[in-house]
């Protein structure tokens, strides 16, 4: 199936039209694999169904969520791995317990917390819906260029674009890591539902590469067509540039 590519006007409007996507999902399974994207762009999302759970017109508690990547070396308890992030906006706010948050390894034996990360997946039945974010290499997830179908979840190098823009999520001063730990792109190109997210110009040009151009292991997100269903949702300004 084609993806659909859903363009909004803005910011504010794309994270309705991507909450309203999600609560759609979830209506029908409360219970949900999902896994959650970090980063600036889906922010907006999650502070919507927040504020839907509050206001009781949504309720994401029953979900079980999914880390989609992390830092390596980063101290488990500090509150800079993506995994605190994950709970900061998604998992606390939709009442989530933390034992149905199931977390990537930061630290100790990579590989093996990895094959006991897949092993969660596949206990839930794979993955019912990725939220996701592009990076402007076109990574998903910190599955950087070239990343092919195969992959799986796994210790990585982060590309230099990919340590410049994780920077200023911690006020450009702080160390950021230079490696990290991503689900691969088998897990995420066989997520039931896929919805790929992207706001502002700086992504138009990579969200073009990843939707009109060669489906390549150099774009990883353009992977994700081979996806059974794909959502692609985009504000103006990084769809044709509008402003
Ligand atoms: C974050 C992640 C990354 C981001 C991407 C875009 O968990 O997996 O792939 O989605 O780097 O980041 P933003 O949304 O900050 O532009």
């Amino acid at each position: 199936m084609p993806p659909s590519i859903l363009v909004q006007r803005d910011y504010d409007d794309l994270s309705r039209a991507g909450a309203d996507f999600v609560a759609e999902i979830v209506a029908a399974r409360p219970d949900a694999a999902v896994l959650v994207a970090t980063g600036e762009t889906p922010m907006g999302v999650y502070a919507e169904l927040a504020r839907r759970q509050e206001a009781g017109t949504f309720d994401g508690s029953l979900l079980q969520v999914f880390q989609l990547d992390e830092y390596a070396g980063i101290p488990d308890h500090d509150r800079r791995t993506l995994y605190a992030w994950t709970l900061r906006a998604f998992a606390d706010p939709l009442h989530i317990p933390h034992r149905r948050v199931v977390r990537l390894p930061g630290n100790g034996d990579i590989a093996d917390g990895c094959a006991a990360y897949d092993r969660s997946v596949a206990a839930a039945g794979g993955i019912h819906l990725a939220i996701l974010g592009i990076g402007i290499n076109g990574h998903v997830g910190f599955n950087e260029p070239p990343s092919d179908r195969w992959t799986t979840t796994r210790a990585v190098r982060l590309a230099p674009e990919t340590i410049r823009a994780n920077a200023r999520y911690w006020g450009q001063r702080e160390p950021v890591a230079r490696r990290g730990v991503t689900v691969g792109m088998m897990t995420l190109v066989s997520a039931r539902r896929t919805l790929l997210m992207a706001s502002g110009r700086s992504k138009r040009d990579i969200v073009r590469r990843a939707m009109r151009g060669p489906v390549s292991a150099d774009v990883p997100a353009s992977l994700l067509r081979d996806a059974d269903d794909l959502t692609v949702l985009v504000d103006r300004s990084a769809w044709d540039g509008a402003a």
